[in-house]
């Protein structure tokens, strides 16, 4: 199983859920491969938002390492899995579909969380710690979930 995280600048919201999925699958030994990119491409090349690498490590969760990239068509062919953060990348990602087998890969996030009010992860960039505490919780819930509904569908 291959899933790909992806946000608007790949610096924030989506190298968090690729390193907090990333340290659940190694912690549990699971054969799922993760990964991140943006659909912006102002950032490529870069390391994570210096506040999300905090906000991860003071939870135990190592995302310093990674570089982001901008998400591209051969993404669809290499992911069993699309999660987007927000609508606008909703939007963004399915317009680069060519197939509706290639739609039905990109869900949201927070579509994991059935209780869950907010549909979209909001985007921290510009907001202080408590909203990257918020992102944090919000994406280690998601990928909770995640983890679940893999571990049911591989009992199957
Ligand atoms: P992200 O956050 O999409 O969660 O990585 C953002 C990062 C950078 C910008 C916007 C959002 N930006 O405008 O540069």
């Amino acid at each position: 199983m291959k899933i790909l995280m992806v946000c608007l600048g790949n610096i924030c919201r989506s190298p968090l859920a690729d390193g907090i999925l990333r340290h659940k699958v190694n912690t549990l030994k699971l054969n799922i491969i993760v990964d991140s990119a943006g659909t912006a491409n102002y950032h490529i090349g870069k390391a994570p938002d210096k506040r999300m690498i905090a906000t991860a490590k003071m939870r135990g969760v190592d995302i310093g390492f990674l570089k982001a990239r901008q998400f591209k068509y051969i993404d669809f062919q290499e992911f069993d899995q699309i999660f987007v953060m927000d609508n606008n990348n909703y939007e963004h990602v399915i317009q680069l579909a060519r197939t509706d087998q290639e739609k039905k890969k990109v869900k949201l996030l927070l579509d994991f969380i059935n209780d869950n009010q907010l549909k979209e992860v909001p985007d921290p960039y510009y907001g202080t710690q408590a909203d990257f505490d918020e992102v944090y919780e919000l994406v280690d819930r998601a990928t909770d979930a995640i983890i679940e509904s893999y571990l049911i569908d591989e009992k199957r």
